[in-house]
């Protein structure tokens, strides 16, 4: 059995140029810690050393997808944080106030529970036919996950209270069928939405967009990618754009930092004001 209890930064950078090798994947400006957390994870899971497992990855015993998922955190919820989708629900009619049509895109949706409260969110505000929705991440198998629109029945209990407590109009029920163990969202409404895979790591400015939501994403990532990615939103909205991120996230120090206003500080809701 083996036990282990740490990673030096050299090996920690040692996985992290193997992987970038093989996978064509750069965490090198993810948060250490965090990295580092999950590497460990792996090991423990796989009873393998760091060799090994570099090993595994060079011998294609490890696929990439497979280590992407491992790698990144998926963690999600529906109305995650309800305060703000309650502000949210009220901020969205002015949002849409001086424009025909919204693009909104969610990067980082992991298996779409955002996405999905963001559709029924216009769906009650009669605006869903206004609006497209760009949901991306990294990994693959989460994204097809988003793209199913299954829960599981052991997590609708906590996305029920998220909705009623976000001020949610409708039976919640309405807009899932069961399938054995799973909730599964409308097919209707998701249709509205455009699924791809975007790295944000990699990524150039593809589009304009009206809302940007990038929530509990920017965490797992130093200053410098951090940077990096928020000036990225910047260059993908357009003027009087919205940009939201999570509670425990901030803009205060970064590059574009000056072109945004902030609309709401607790739900973390900043708006485009400067070219
Ligand atoms: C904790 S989840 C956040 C999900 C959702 N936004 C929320 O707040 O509930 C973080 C997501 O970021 C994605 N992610 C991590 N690194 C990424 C990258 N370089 N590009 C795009 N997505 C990334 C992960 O795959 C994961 O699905």
């Amino acid at each position: 059995m083996i036990t282990v209890l740490d990673l030096s930064i050299a090996e920690l950078r040692k996985i992290t140029e193997v992987v970038k090798e093989k996978y064509s994947y750069d965490f090198s400006n993810y948060a250490a810690s965090s990295f580092k957390r999950r590497i460990l994870r792996i090991m423990e899971l796989k009873r393998i050393s760091l060799e090994q497992l570099i090993e595994q990855i060079l011998k294609n015993q490890f696929t990439r997808d497979t280590f992407l998922h491992e790698i990144t955190v998926n963690v999600t919820e529906m109305y995650r944080d309800p305060s703000f989708w309650k502000t949210l629900r009220m901020q969205i009619p002015e949002m849409l106030s001086n424009r025909d049509k919204l693009r909104i895109w969610h990067a980082g949706c992991s298996s779409g529970e955002e996405v999905y409260s963001m559709l029924i969110l216009l769906k009650e505000l009669n605006v869903l036919d206004r609006v497209e929705i760009i949901a991306s991440d990294i990994d693959t198998s989460i994204l097809q996950k988003a793209k199913e629109g299954k829960i599981s029945n052991k997590n609708m209990e906590l996305n029920i209270s998220n909705y009623q407590r976000s001020n949610g109009l409708n039976d919640f029920n309405n807009y899932f069928t069961i399938e054995k163990d799973n909730s599964v969202f409308s097919k209707t409404l998701l249709s509205s939405v455009s699924f791809r895979e975007i790295d944000l790591v990699k990524a150039i400015p593809f589009t304009k967009c009206d809302i940007i939501l990038c929530r509990n994403v920017l965490i797992y990532f130093n200053q410098i990618l951090q940077n990096n990615v928020l000036k990225l939103f910047s260059d993908c909205m357009f003027m009087g754009g919205y940009l939201v991120i999570g509670a425990k996230e901030s803009i205060a120090w970064c590059d574009v930092a000056s072109k945004f206003t902030t609309i709401n500080l607790e739900e973390k809701i900043y708006k485009k004001t400067k070219d």
